[in-house]
């Protein structure tokens, strides 16, 4: 739901026939826009949108630090000085909110339109820097915020109806996926997948937020807010992380027709949001299932859409430049064109823990009893199995039929209180 209105952006003129020198700020000279630097020069031959790009400025930090880019002609630690530049494009890549907040709005405010990377800022204050950016006649364009490698915001910004999002299903953890797709593969242990994550550069210095889910629930957030679905902040979400789960969990899902994936789930009616974000269970005939290692993808339905699926790498330094570059391109172009504003806000709305089916491994404190005797055992706690997988010597895996995250915990309680029971249980999308 991008609404849009037909405008025309009052931009510099493009020249098809002589490249134009497009002066290019950098706030924040990190891993992302380090790459942008790099990748810049490249821009003229790429594009064919006849601009050449000059990186002419760059806030930092620590302004001694060593830089894998050519050397912008001017990097400096003073933020006034930063603002008092000439740019026709600002590309921010800053990580906080602040003071990237402050600094895209003063820049906005002065028309200079800006391309961001930063999910924290557009997940908070997106919607007012993109009123501010309207009323200033510029751009404030946040493809590489949500999902850098799968440019999906700007193949729905000009189109409203197939924008009209009512639900979605997406992987946008890499490090998440990465581990679970390499236990599944390699059949290696949880920890030895996540070493070897963290070998190949994928993980961050501490990667809990990624593998407790907690930097899947802020996209979702993100996703969330661009979808106009109103705020959902990500402390309102259910969130699982992958831990505990190994090669004979997703052994036994393939057996049942499905794989394991790190998922986020949004569905939206009129009166609630039913949403979670954690592993659950995916048909191998979905798109979903096939992404794998570090690919991100989303798949969503809206009135007039059904399963649209955009796919593509995982965020890195590279793939989240490019996207930014093209954010930027488009930023300077003059074409007249739908511009896009963000939805109106929903009301708030009550988020709620969707009803749906259940995987559970049982395992049994001594010999794995009949399907049948497991079914009446689980029955009598109120769960009703569909199917069962046996495992080991000692586990079991059972599908569980659709109900609230509540009712399965209590009932999972239960059992481990009554029976000794080791359980753990995920969703089925
Ligand atoms: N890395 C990815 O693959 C990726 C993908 C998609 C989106 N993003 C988003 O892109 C943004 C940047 O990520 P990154 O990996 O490039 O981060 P990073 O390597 O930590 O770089 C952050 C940059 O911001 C500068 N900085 C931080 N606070 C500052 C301040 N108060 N004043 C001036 N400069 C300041 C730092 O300066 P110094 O260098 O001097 O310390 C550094 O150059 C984040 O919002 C991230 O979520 C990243």
């Amino acid at each position: 739901m991008l609404a849009q209105s037909i405008v025309d952006e009052s931009t510099p003129t493009t020249k098809p026939a002589a490249a134009r020198t497009i002066r290019v700020g950098l706030i924040g000279l990190g891993n992302v826009n380090q790459a942008v630097a790099r990748l810049a020069p490249e821009t003229e031959r790429l594009s064919g949108a006849g601009v050449r790009l000059r990186v002419v400025s760059a806030l930092v930090r620590d302004v001694g630090r060593v830089r894998r880019c050519p050397r912008p002609a001017r990097v400096s630690t003073n933020a006034e000085g930063f603002l008092r530049g000439h740019y026709d494009v600002v590309i921010e890549a800053l990580g906080p909110i602040e003071p990237a907040r402050t600094l895209v709005a003063r820049l906005l405010g002065r028309g200079v339109p800006v391309v961001t990377a930063n999910k924290a800022l557009v997940a908070a204050h997106g919607r007012e820097l993109t009123a501010l950016a309207a009323r200033r006649a510029t751009s404030f364009r946040y493809e590489a915020s949500a999902l850098a490698g799968v440019p999906f915001l700007g193949a729905l910004a000009e189109r409203p109806h197939v924008a009209d999002v009512s639900q979605f299903a997406a992987i946008v953890n890499g490090t998440s996926n990465f581990v679970l797709s390499t236990i599944e593969h390699q059949r290696s242990s949880f920890d030895a997948a996540l070493e070897r994550a963290q070998a190949l550069g994928l993980t961050e210095p501490d990667p809990s937020r990624d593998l407790d889910g907690l930097d899947a629930a802020d996209k979702f957030s993100l996703l969330a807010s661009l979808f106009g679905w109103g705020d959902v902040p990500a402390t309102r979400l259910e969130v699982r992380g992958i831990g505990g789960l190994d090669v004979a969990d997703l052994d036994a899902a393939r057996r049942t027709g499905h794989t394991i994936k790190p998922v986020v789930y949004g569905a939206r009616s009129s009166s609630a949001i039913d949403a979670f974000v954690g592993p659950a269970l995916v048909p191998l005939g979905q798109p979903l299932a096939a992404l794998s290692q570090t690919l991100s993808g989303i798949q969503f339905s809206g009135r007039f859409v059904r399963d649209l699926f955009f796919s593509g790498p995982g965020a890195g330094p590279e793939v989240t430049a490019a996207t930014l570059l093209d954010d930027a391109i488009e930023a300077v172009s003059t074409v007249r064109r739908l511009r896009k504003t963000l939805p109106p806000l929903a009301a708030p709305v009550v988020v709620r823990s969707p009803n749906t089916g259940w995987f559970v491994r049982v395992q049994f404190p001594g010999v794995v009893p009949d399907a049948h005797a497991a079914q009446g055992l689980f029955a009598a706690a109120g769960l009703t199995v569909v199917s069962t997988v046996d495992g080991s010597v000692d586990a079991q895996w059972l599908s569980v039929a659709p109900m609230p995250p509540a009712g399965v915990q209590r009932a999972l309680a239960q059992l481990r209180h009554t029976h000794r029971l080791a359980l753990h249980a995920i969703r089925r999308l």
